[in-house]
């Protein structure tokens, strides 16, 4: 990274660096057209996440009934001095997922001298403008943005980072999108972008009961709904799609047997659509799933991300809500 802080570019975005290393648009197509064709309809839940999508998530976390935001915000509060020790001087942090960079804050205003912080997104305007003012607010902090998949490998030498420790931080319990096996991936691409002693600091979701999980991924002012109905908007706008969203609605089920509360479009109706010029049927009541968002125990958590390479140093679990932060560091490679 050129990591003195740059001038402004043309768009006055004041950022030491924006890399763009969005998928291609194919990558788009042939996931929603191979997830549509499947018996159980499916659609990852990173392509909920375009420009309307990022906002759309954010107008979720200040719903009422969404709880692990306040929650992992408040937990967070709690660790600064914890934080400057474990991390020590100079640190160097990446966030993938970072959404609006918000949470980080918290991480940094605890960190003695950070060396950089690097956010990467999906979304990659939406990440661009967090870290824009992410970088107006910290002055001194050199910021960087990424557009980048996180699933997909990554050549860390490409940014240029400063040799301070390295601290991954994936709060918001992302990790939770993903089925076990796919989490275990995720967690072991982590891995290899740390170096033995690094540390990734992660929040996972704790197990609670069903109405309230239920009611947090299917809020009263159905936010989460509108959600996912953008889903639908993206691919008929950028698919030449033709779902019908009058024929839609959208549920959240807590499922005790996978430990995930799961999210579908469901058809109202029958409906028979295209999508980039393949033809889909929709019979009534079949489901379209979007998301999956697991819960854990401190101990499956942990168990999860030794699988992965990483040791447990601390977690902190919120008093009155389940939740839980954890600090892991990265063992030797083997
Ligand atoms: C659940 S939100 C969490 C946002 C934020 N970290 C928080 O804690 O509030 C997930 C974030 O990860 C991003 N995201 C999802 N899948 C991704 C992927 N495969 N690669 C990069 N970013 C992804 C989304 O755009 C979104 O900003």
């Amino acid at each position: 990274m050129s990591i003195a802080r740059s001038l402004k570019d043309a768009d006055g975005v004041d950022l030491a660096f924006y890399k763009d290393l969005h998928p291609p648009l194919s990558d788009f197509k042939s996931d929603i057209l191979d997830g549509l064709s499947r018996p159980q309809k499916s659609i990852s839940p990173k392509y909920l996440y375009d420009r309307a999508g990022s906002a759309l998530f954010d107008e979720i976390t200040r719903q009422p009934e969404y709880y692990p935001t306040r929650t992992e915000l408040a937990l967070l509060d709690t660790l600064g001095a914890q934080l400057t020790a474990l991390a020590g001087p100079g640190a160097v942090v990446i966030e993938p997922g970072a959404g609006s960079s918000i949470k980080v804050r918290k991480l940094i205003d605890a960190l003695d001298h950070p060396a950089c912080y690097v956010g990467m997104d999906i979304s990659g305007e939406h990440v661009k403008a967090a870290c824009a003012s992410l970088s107006a607010d910290y002055p001194r902090l050199p910021v960087g943005a990424v557009c980048h998949d996180f699933t997909a490998p990554l050549e860390m030498a490409a940014l240029d980072l400063p040799p301070g420790k390295r601290i991954i931080f994936f709060p918001g319990s992302t990790i939770g999108n993903f089925d076990l096996s796919d989490a275990l991936g995720v967690l072991k691409n982590f891995h290899s972008w740390l170096r033995p002693g690094d540390a990734l600091f992660i929040g996972a979701d704790l197990r609670k009961d069903a109405s309230i999980l239920e009611a947090a991924y299917d809020d009263a002012a159905r936010i989460t709904a509108a959600f996912n109905y953008n889903l639908v908007r993206r691919i008929n706008r950028e698919l030449d799609g033709s779902l019908n969203l009058d024929r839609l609605t959208y549920k959240a089920h807590w499922n005790p047997y996978r430990s995930r509360v799961e999210m579908f479009l469901v058809a109202t109706q029958d409906q028979c659509f295209t999508v980039a010029g393949k033809t889909f049927t929709l019979r009534e009541s079949e489901t379209i799933h979007t998301e999956n968002s697991h819960k854990f125990t401190p101990g499956t958590f942990i168990d999860l991300a030794a699988r992965a390479g990483f040791i447990s140093k601390q977690v902190w679990v919120h008093e009155k809500t389940p939740y839980s932060l954890h600090w892991l560091e990265c063992c030797e490679k083997t």
